[in-house]
């Protein structure tokens, strides 16, 4: 058999080098400060049989969609779904995606065009990344949360770019620091500089808003956006996502988001599971004011404990900053034996020297589970 390319071993050297080496974790049972389920949902009995039971009662009892949604995987689940996510969203339309991946490849890569100037937050996710580098428009990042920084870019693409679309793109809660914009500011520069908004929802879904409909709809401000990308992998503890916006912006993504077009639909079971998780998010209110009650209980215990290392964040990721790749692992690892499944992020993940420990919180997250964690932290960031 011929050997692996040199040039791709020299990469998986480098990263190992630089103590950056992905690996697979292998399961574990360690107390959860790791998964993006924040009401539970996932482990959710209750939504397994209701959205199992919605299945055979409406005698559907396939296994697959068949194929891709322009040809036969558009079954009515779809519909039904996507009509109940644009009234939960107070959208006009929805249109699911198989992936939060898959929604913002499609979107960045179809929607901006040559000529037009994406903003960007530099923090933003690497799915938004990606579907960038595949569109013909140029994109200029500002700077983490800096408003004065977009409207200094704002000010030069009015004048570079007079009659081309502006898009300003940012995270209501950034995945990486757990932390949000001033989407009230961000939305009123918008409309200053006849830029279109486009926000990422993904870890806000569930956490934020009266029932858990996000930041965005909690501010008001749903209307005043272009588009917002939903996951359904993170608070509603399922699988897929959705862009919600105009009936014309779905009609477009239909048409153009290769994403969407080139693909298998997503199952009817997966399409049941997010219909029920969505009613639960309006029924549950327990497992919300759970997650919120622990949220503001890890704010306080951070600040009796006096570690000054964390991002300020009212959302359910809170992270840690501690340097170097070498000594988040180190400290990682040590909670890990501990039983804290806290996970180290690297760089280049994240910027080199801003590599962090990233704690995410749940509804079924004890008090005593938080200060025990957070103490043995302490201990460590002393030594
Ligand atoms: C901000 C953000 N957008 C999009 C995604 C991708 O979503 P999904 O996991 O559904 O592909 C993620 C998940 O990592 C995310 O954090």
């Amino acid at each position: 058999m011929r050997t692996f390319p040199k040039s791709l071993q020299n990469k998986l050297a480098s990263r190992d080098e630089a103590d950056a080496l992905r690996k697979l974790p292998a399961p574990n049972s360690r107390i959860d400060f790791s998964s993006n389920d924040y009401l539970g949902f996932s482990k959710s009995e209750e939504i397994f049989n209701a959205s199992h039971n919605y299945l055979v009662k409406a005698g559907i009892n396939s296994n697959g969609a068949t194929g891709s949604r322009l040809i036969s995987g558009n079954h009515k689940l779809y519909k039904d779904t996507e009509n109940a996510i644009a009234n939960f969203h107070k959208a006009e339309s929805a249109l699911i995606f198989n992936s939060g991946y898959d929604a913002n490849l499609g979107l960045f890569s179809s929607v901006p065009q040559k000529g037009d100037i994406v903003l960007y937050d530099e923090y933003i996710h690497a799915s938004i990344r990606d579907g960038m580098r595949l569109s013909m428009a140029k994109n200029y990042k500002f700077g983490h949360n800096d408003i004065v920084d977009l409207e200094r870019l704002l000010k030069k693409a009015e004048i570079e770019n007079r009659d081309r679309e502006i898009y300003i793109v940012t995270e209501s809660v950034f995945s990486m620091d757990g932390d949000t914009p001033d989407l009230l500011a961000m939305v009123h520069l918008a409309e200053k500089y006849n830029a279109r908004m486009i926000v990422d929802e993904a870890h806000a879904l569930g956490v934020f808003g009266e029932n858990g409909e996000g930041l965005l709809q909690s501010l008001a401000l749903e209307n005043r956006v272009f588009a917002r990308i939903i996951t359904f992998g993170k608070g509603l503890g399922c699988h897929g996502a959705a862009i919600v916006g105009s009936l014309q912006l779905t009609q477009y993504l239909v048409n153009f988001a290769r994403s969407f077009i080139y693909t298998t639909a997503l199952p009817p079971h997966s399409l049941a599971t997010i219909l029920t998780a969505y009613s639960y998010l309006e029924q549950d209110k327990n497992s919300r004011q759970s997650l919120k009650k622990i949220i503001d209980f890890f704010t306080a215990e951070v600040k009796r404990l006096q570690l000054h290392s964390f991002i300020y964040s009212e959302s359910a990721i809170h992270c840690a900053v501690v340097k170097g790749n070498a000594k988040v692992k180190k400290v990682a690892f040590s909670l890990q034996q501990n039983g804290f499944d806290v996970k180290p992020i690297l760089s280049p993940t994240v910027p080199e020297g801003e590599e962090r420990l990233r704690f995410c919180l749940h509804a079924y997250t004890t008090q005593q589970q938080v200060t025990a964690v957070l103490q043995l932290l302490s201990i460590h960031l002393s030594l």
